[in-house]
């Protein structure tokens, strides 16, 4: 699993959330490369939910590029990585799915937003995807939310919805659902 962090977290971050989605998988964390304010994330934004398209292009590239060349480093299958990711961590795996798309072969999104809108649709089919979001979130509006599902959807992928009663922070249930999910789809 690629795990990947929110704005202001690192790669510690979601080790034990991994761990407890799926405890015996390996586990690939990296840290952002970007620092806003000291706080690191995958890609640059000009404000709250407004992205820089072309870092976020580029920051999406380099990080598939770099699961590629880790998975020779450490020996796992380049085509059986599921991103976990939580809020600018889930945008940039959402990026990756749109983008990327033989990079992962499913991913957990917890409060993602729709990152940008690919030139052409991405063929998603075959892939699995948990998306979680927190109904009341004051930073990713269920508008935002609503047309990732729809994209994703359209472009093949089979996505679980699951609305957590919940703003941005993670709440107990919605990582046992995103655990059971995982075993069912993917064990
Ligand atoms: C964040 O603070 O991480 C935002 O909600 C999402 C993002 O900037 O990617």
């Amino acid at each position: 699993m690629l795990l990947l962090h929110g704005t202001g977290g690192n790669e510690n971050d979601l080790i034990p959330l991994g761990r407890k989605l799926a405890p015996d998988a390996p586990l690939l964390s990296p840290r952002g490369k970007i620092l806003e304010s000291g706080m690191p994330r995958f890609f640059k934004r000009l404000a709250e939910g407004v992205f820089d398209i072309d870092d976020l292009r580029f920051r999406t590239n380099e990080l598939a590029d770099f699961v590629a060349a880790a998975s020779k480093e450490y020996r796992f299958d380049p085509n059986s990585v599921i991103a976990v990711g939580f809020s600018n961590g889930a945008n940039i795996a959402a990026s990756m799915l749109l983008l990327r798309t033989e990079a992962l072969c499913g991913a957990v999104l917890f409060r993602a937003m729709l990152p940008l809108v690919p030139e052409k649709l991405p063929n998603l089919s075959g892939k699995y995807i948990f998306l979680s979001a927190g109904r009341y979130d004051q930073i990713v509006t269920i508008g935002q939310v609503e047309k990732l599902h729809q994209l994703l959807t359209e472009s093949g992928a089979k996505v679980t919805m699951n609305w957590a009663q919940s703003d941005h922070s993670l709440i107990q249930e919605e990582i046992r659902k995103a655990s059971n999910f995982l075993q069912a789809q993917f064990s």
